[in-house]
C-alpha cells in the first residue's frame, strides 16, 4: 500500500517572545500544525541557556499541540522523566550528549513519550545505525545549535537522503526532522530531500505575520513535495 508522505512545518518558539508564548502559539494554531518545537539549552552542551520543564508544563495547559521537545543538553537521561511529567509528546536528545544512547531512548518510549535522537552537522548518520530501529524521530541539525536566526547548511540536504535510504532499506518507520536556518528561500530543496518535519523559529516569529509565514512555509512545503523524486 503507498503511504503519501505527509510535511508538517514546527513552528519553533526559541524565536517568539518569552513573556507571551501562551499567544505565540495560539498565533500559529490556525495553520493546522501538529507540532510546537521547544529547545532546551543548559549552557553545556551548546553555548546558550534557553527554557526548562516549568516552560513546558506552562505550554501544556496553554494547547493541544504535540510539544515536540528538542533537548540540547547534557545528561539527557536525568531530566527525561521531568519533561515528560511536564507533557512533552516527542523528547529528542542528541547523540553526542550522552554514552548510552539506547537507555536514554527506551527511558524516553518507558515514559509514554516518543524518541528522537539529534545529530550535530560534524556527526555523520552511519552513527545511528544502531539505533535507527528504536526510534521515532531522527532530527538532522543544519546549523550547529545553540542559536536561532543561522544560516542554513547544506550538508544536511546529504544526510537527510541517507536517512531515507536507510529508513526504506531497513523498513522502518521513524520520521526525518531538520532544525536550523529554514526559510521561504531554503526549504524547497530540504523537502525535496526527504524531510518529513521542517523546524522554523526565525523564519515564522521574527515576522510580522507569524500565521502567514507559516501558511507561506506550508505551501512552499507542499509544492516541493509534489516534485520529490
Ligand atoms: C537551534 C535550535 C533551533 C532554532 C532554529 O539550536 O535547535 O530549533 O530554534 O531557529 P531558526 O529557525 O531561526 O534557525
Ligand atoms: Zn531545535
Amino acid at each position: 500500500m503507498a503511504i503519501h508522505p505527509v510535511v508538517d512545518i514546527a513552528p519553533s518558539i526559541l524565536a517568539a517572545d518569552f513573556a507571551a508564548l501562551g499567544q505565540a502559539v495560539r498565533s500559529v494554531e490556525p495553520a493546522g500544525v501538529r507540532l510546537i518545537h521547544v529547545d532546551v539549552m543548559d549552557g553545556h552542551f551548546v553555548p546558550n541557556i534557553s527554557i526548562g520543564v516549568p516552560v513546558v508544563a506552562s505550554l501544556r495547559k496553554a494547547t493541544r499541540l504535540d510539544l515536540d521537545v528538542h533537548l540540547m543538553i547534557e545528561n539527557p537521561e536525568l531530566y527525561v522523566g521531568a519533561f515528560a511529567q511536564a507533557g512533552a509528546n516527542w523528547i529528542t536528545v542528541h547523540q553526542e550528549a550522552t554514552a548510552h544512547l539506547n537507555r536514554v531512548l527506551a527511558l524516553i518510549r518507558e515514559q509514554g513519550c516518543r524518541a528522537g535522537v539529534a545529530i550535530n552537522p560534524a556527526t555523520p548518520v552511519s552513527t545511528l545505525d544502531e539505533v535507527l530501529a528504536e526510534v521515532d524521530l531522527v532530527l538532522v541539525m543544519s546549523v550547529n545549535p545553540g542559536f536561532g536566526g543561522q544560516s542554513f547548511w547544506r550538508g544536511a540536504e546529504r544526510k537527510i537522503a541517507e536517512l531515507r535510504e536507510r529508513r526504506a532499506r531497513g523498513g522502518l518507520q521513524f520520521r526525518i526532522e531538520v532544525d536550523g536556518g529554514i526559510t521561504a528561500d531554503t526549504i524547497a530543496p530540504v523537502v525535496r530531500s526527504g524531510a518529513d518535519i521542517l523546524v522554523a523559529g526565525t523564519s515564522v516569529f521574527h515576522k510580522q505575520d507569524p500565521l502567514a509565514a507559516v501558511r507561506e512555509l506550508q505551501r512552499l512545503a507542499g509544492e516541493a513535495l509534489l516534485q520529490r523524486a
